[in-house]
């Protein structure tokens, strides 16, 4: 009999959530009704932001955030080169222009001295990656966008409950922005949130998400009106009360699972640290949500060794991953004339990097098999 195989990132939904989804769908509302309020609330209240507004993704999320902030073409906006491609393609939505910065060797983020140099009169915003579940170097990128009127923009889609010099993510950025697909912290099956302290800019993402006519269905029922007026050239972005329930019910459970990724992530920097893989690096200032734990392998032909341990892995059942290739070495980004050599420490970074499974879900049993996997696939190759 061959073992049970092992995700990199799995969902988790208990009988209290599928209670929740019920109770949604035979409540009156199946979209935009009490569960959205009352997930954007809670959630607000979970990353310590002044508004939360729920969105159908995390892509529509960064999408709206680009639309809030006024960026279309001619303007220029600093992206890392090692994230989910989302980050970048946002940009682009716009008919912006991507200007990709390459990673710290040490913790994988935005390196803020690279995104300094690329600062020119037409940059319009930072968009940081909280990459694996890390906080960026907010304050020193905070520091450039003050010095050049720039918008902060955080993609927080691997972060959510991570701090950064005491403050949660999610409380800082001017924008920032959260996924809730499944193998997320918490999930809604597709779904996202954008969130922010300027009350100007959560109203245009609200306006956006909702084809940029100014109110909703419901808010147009309780004031016994018909009219509405569409102020923008919006989108069909909202998340439906159903979702939301579900939302809303795994929040609850978030600060709980929060400990347990960090729980599995201690066991696996501990019975790791003699292997030859590099480990991640935690900074003193900032705490990690661990979406991803991600080892990058050390050996002379970084590439092979990884595609072999990959291999490995996978034939023992162990569902490991890579994120990310660099965006710009995609063919869509190679077409519009980027070249590979761009940004050589997100190249190297993703020659050898491999994300080990990591969920709460996940049992120290599922742990301790990946680590003797990992173990065995290592001593083997050495
Ligand atoms: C860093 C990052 N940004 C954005 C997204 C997009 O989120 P969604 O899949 O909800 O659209 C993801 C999803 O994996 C992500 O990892």
């Amino acid at each position: 009999m061959t073992d049970r195989f092992i995700p990199y990132g799995r969902h988790q939904i208990d009988d209290d959530d599928v209670a929740a989804v019920v109770e949604a769908l035979r409540s009156d509302w199946l979209t935009t009704g009490p569960a959205v309020e009352g997930f954007e609330g809670a959630f607000a209240t979970y990353v310590g932001a002044q508004h939360a507004v729920a969105v159908a993704n995390g892509t529509a999320a960064l999408h709206l955030c680009m639309l809030a902030a006024g960026i279309g073409p001619g303007d220029e906006v600093i992206v890392p080169a090692l994230t989910f491609a989302a980050s970048a393609n946002c940009v682009r939505y716009v008919g912006a222009t991507v200007v990709f910065a390459d990673v710290r060797d040490d913790t994988l983020t935005v390196d803020a001295v690279q995104v300094a140099a690329l600062i020119s009169p037409r940059t319009k915003a930072i968009l940081a990656v909280d990459y694996a579940g890390l906080p960026a170097d907010l304050d020193d990128l905070r520091m450039l966008c003050d010095r050049h009127g720039l918008l902060l923009v955080e993609d927080a889609c691997h972060a959510p409950g991570a701090e950064y010099r005491g403050r949660k993510v999610g409380s800082i950025a001017d924008l920032s922005t959260f996924s809730f697909h499944p193998v997320k912290h918490v999930t809604t099956a597709e779904g996202g949130m954008v969130t922010t302290n300027d009350p100007a800019l959560a109203s245009r993402v609200r306006t956006l998400r909702n084809h940029g006519i100014t109110t909703d269905y419901r808010q147009r029922e309780v004031a016994g009106t018909w009219e509405y007026d569409m102020v923008a050239l919006g989108y069909n972005y909202r998340l439906s009360d159903i979702q939301c329930a579900l939302g809303l019910s795994q929040l609850a459970k978030a600060p709980e699972w929060l400990e347990r990724r960090r729980a599995l992530a201690a066991r696996y920097t501990r019975e790791l640290a003699a292997l030859p893989v590099r480990l991640p690096c935690v900074p003193d200032d900032r705490t990690h949500a661990w979406h991803l734990y991600a080892v990058r392998v050390r050996a002379r032909d970084v590439a092979g060794a990884r595609r072999t341990l990959y291999r490995q892995l996978r034939a023992a059942g162990i569902g490991v991953n890579v994120h990310y290739r660099p965006v710009y070495l995609h063919s869509y980004y190679r077409d519009l004339g980027y070249e590979p050599g761009l940004c050589p420490v997100s190249e190297a970074a993703y020659a050898g990097l491999l994300s080990l499974p990591m969920s709460q879900g996940l049992s120290e049993e599922d742990v301790g098999r990946v680590i003797e996997q990992i173990s065995k696939a290592c001593v083997g190759s050495g």
